[in-house]
């Protein structure tokens, strides 16, 4: 039987997801949390739909094996493909994907409804932002754009200087010039990492959101329903695993974190 001291399990292909888990943290400071980054197998982006189903289930179980309480898909490229299947695998356990809160900021950031989603090519591809966003608000007007290389210039902690703003020009600019648009959705949870150059190359009279913050709500939300909030006063704590190259995830997964990364044990799924 779960209980509501057990660690919240989350999972994304790399350091990526930790955008996500510092918003939980955040929000929820008396809970633990059990991450695994993928590092093996990072991107997932430019995988098959298949292929990242068969990961993501793969990533799911050996948190649940270890026992979890919920279960965070901290990878807007697994949600979009694997969300209804890693609940039925695993449910009852709660299972939380980030694409439904990312649309639910990006209709509450544009009130014409004029979006820019950027995310990798599997989730551009599989058009689940569209149909999410379109499902809150059906007059929106949605434009996706795979934007792969920002996975790499974030695992790699290139997340400014001239390089990564080079990179984010000539892929923003094109729809920045001919679109009216009110926000840009970062599709991708790697992407938050780059949200300076960002903020900069869109400027200042468009948004930039993410899912992380609203799907930390959707969790708090999800585990209260079902009374397996921790208890007061429990103190929170963080435990890492990674399919490949430990010390490298501790070292740039600090700073997607924000906080120091104790030790991160190596795992094989
Ligand atoms: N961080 C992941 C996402 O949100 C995927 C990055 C990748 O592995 O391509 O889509």
């Amino acid at each position: 039987m779960r209980g509501r001291e057990w660690p919240i399990g989350v999972f994304d292909s790399g350091v990526g997801g930790l955008t996500v888990l510092r918003a939980l943290r955040d929000r929820l400071p008396e809970e633990s949390f059990l991450y695994l980054g993928d590092t093996a197998r990072l991107p997932y982006g430019s995988k098959s739909p298949e292929t990242v189903a068969r990961y993501a289930e793969q990533a799911s179980r050996i948190l649940v094996e270890r026992g979890i309480k919920a279960l965070v898909i901290a990878c807007n490229t697994a949600s979009a493909v694997a969300l209804e299947r890693l609940r039925e695998r695993f449910g009852p356990l709660p299972v939380i994907g980030v694409v439904e809160p990312g649309a639910a900021a990006a209709c509450e950031a544009a009130p014409r409804g004029r979006i820019l989603v950027i995310a990798t090519e599997g989730t551009v591809r599989g058009g689940a932002y569209e149909r999410a966003i379109r499902a809150l608000r059906p007059e929106a007007a949605v434009i996706s754009a795979p934007c792969p290389l920002f996975v790499a210039l974030a695992e790699e902690g290139w997340v400014d200087g001239p390089i990564a703003a080079a990179v984010a020009r000539r892929y923003l600019d094109p729809f920045l010039i001919k679109e009216e648009i009110e926000c840009v959705v970062l599709g991708c949870t790697h992407f938050p990492a780059l949200r300076g150059v960002l903020a900069e190359v869109v400027g200042p009279g468009v948004a930039l959101v993410d899912s992380a913050e609203s799907a930390a709500r959707v969790v708090a939300a999800q585990l209260a329903e079902v009374g397996l909030r921790a208890p007061a006063g429990q103190e929170g704590g963080l435990r890492f695993l990674a399919t490949d190259a430990p010390q490298r995830f501790q070292r740039v997964g600090a700073l997607f974190l924000g906080e120091a990364i104790g030790g991160v044990e190596l795992v094989d799924l």
